[in-house]
């Protein structure tokens, strides 16, 4: 029996989030009754995954309606600039974020003329709507991905891509949930991915929950699996993918597909439409997160730097096209040349 996690739920008035901090070892939900509770809870991790922020943010701009609803209309429309730019500042490289605020802000913006309660509506209903779609894009994604998958193929991937980072079900781990619901014997490699280690805490927990096959190593260890020969296929997610197929992923996956290019491993992202940055002509202009430096002086609160020395922590890395074997959407598996490929997306 499959489980669908779902990372976020909107219920009795509140946005209930599973504190992926915490997981695996304690299952807790952290609530959201502001949108000032949403911005932390994206900023600090809480949520994370884009997908995942995306639909979070959404709640959290109808969590802002709600509250400047009880103010006169003509400051409500400014009071929801400042807290859309609020929370599309809480992560920069995920691109869904602005997608999703954009989605409710067009919602505002149609509406304008209405009642407050009826905007308020209105934009509830768009924040689901954005949750729900996203259960079944990533369904799509898994129904294609799928066909790519060998039996008894052997799968690497890299930080979580699963329910958890998106609203349910997931992307690149989407794909694998879809080829293990096909009773393909599969097997993943989930690399811990340092220093959140979202590979080791929660992609191992998703997938142990299902009963499918996962291995854990540490994030060195991928090399020499792959130069062995041990390894079918990378699968990983993305947070945002320029025009050229550029694409920006968890700090590691760069890595990955020089390693896959080199021994020739078949390399797939697995990503939503809404994740494609049209605006961007290539990778070099994505902003690239940059993270406190106590994520890696401190593990679990124990310092394993010594005090004073200085730390690189980018979230992410990109990826050139070149390295990249296809991207796998809801409306099909696009190949290069990607321009024009990801440009013909727009139209379907
Ligand atoms: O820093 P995180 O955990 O938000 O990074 C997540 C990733 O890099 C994922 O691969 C990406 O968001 C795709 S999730 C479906």
């Amino acid at each position: 029996m499959l489980v669908i996690f779902k990372s976020l739920e909107f219920k009795e008035g509140k946005l209930f989030l599973i504190d992926q901090r915490k997981l695996p070892g304690e299952k807790e939900y952290f609530l959201c009754h502001t949108y000032q509770d949403v911005e932390y809870a994206i900023a600090r991790m809480v949520v994370r995954g884009a997908p995942a922020i995306g639909a979070t943010a959404a709640y959290g701009l109808y969590l802002a309606a709600k509250e400047f609803q009880k103010h006169a209309k003509r400051d409500f429309f400014p009071k929801m600039r400042e807290a859309s730019y609020m929370l599309r500042k809480s992560r920069a490289t995920a691109v869904s974020l602005a997608w999703a605020l954009k989605r409710m802000e067009r919602i505002t913006e149609e509406e304008q003329d209405k009642e407050l309660p009826e905007i308020v509506k209105r934009l509830k209903e768009e924040a689901d709507k954005i949750a729900r779609e996203d259960i079944e894009i990533n369904r799509s994604i898994g129904r294609y991905g799928r066909e790519l998958v060998a039996e008894g193929a052997v799968i690497l991937t890299h930080c979580n891509t699963g329910g958890l980072a998106t609203v349910g079900y997931g992307t690149a781990l989407g794909v694998i949930r879809a080829a293990y619901e096909r009773d393909k014997k599969i097997h993943v490699y989930a690399n811990e991915t340092r220093p959140w280690l979202q590979g080791a805490r929660l992609t191992a927990f998703e997938l142990r929950e299902e009963g499918i096959p996962v291995t854990v190593i540490i994030d060195s260890v991928a090399a020499t699996l792959i130069r062995d020969g041990k390894i079918d296929l990378i699968i990983v997610g993305a947070d945002r993918i320029a025009s050229n197929g550029d694409t920006a992923n968890k700090i590691g996956t760069f890595m990955l597909s020089e390693l896959a290019k080199n021994y020739h491993v078949p390399f797939y992202v697995a990503a939503p439409v809404s994740t494609i940055d049209f605006e961007l002509d290539n990778g070099s202009e994505i902003e690239i997160e940059e993270r406190a430096p106590e994520e890696v002086t401190h593990i679990q609160s124990i310092q394993i730097v010594p005090d004073g020395v200085d730390v690189y922590n980018p979230a992410f890395d990109l990826t050139p096209h070149e390295n990249i074997d296809g991207i796998i959407t809801e409306k099909g598996i696009i190949r290069a040349p990607y321009k024009e490929g990801l440009a013909s997306l727009k139209q379907i």
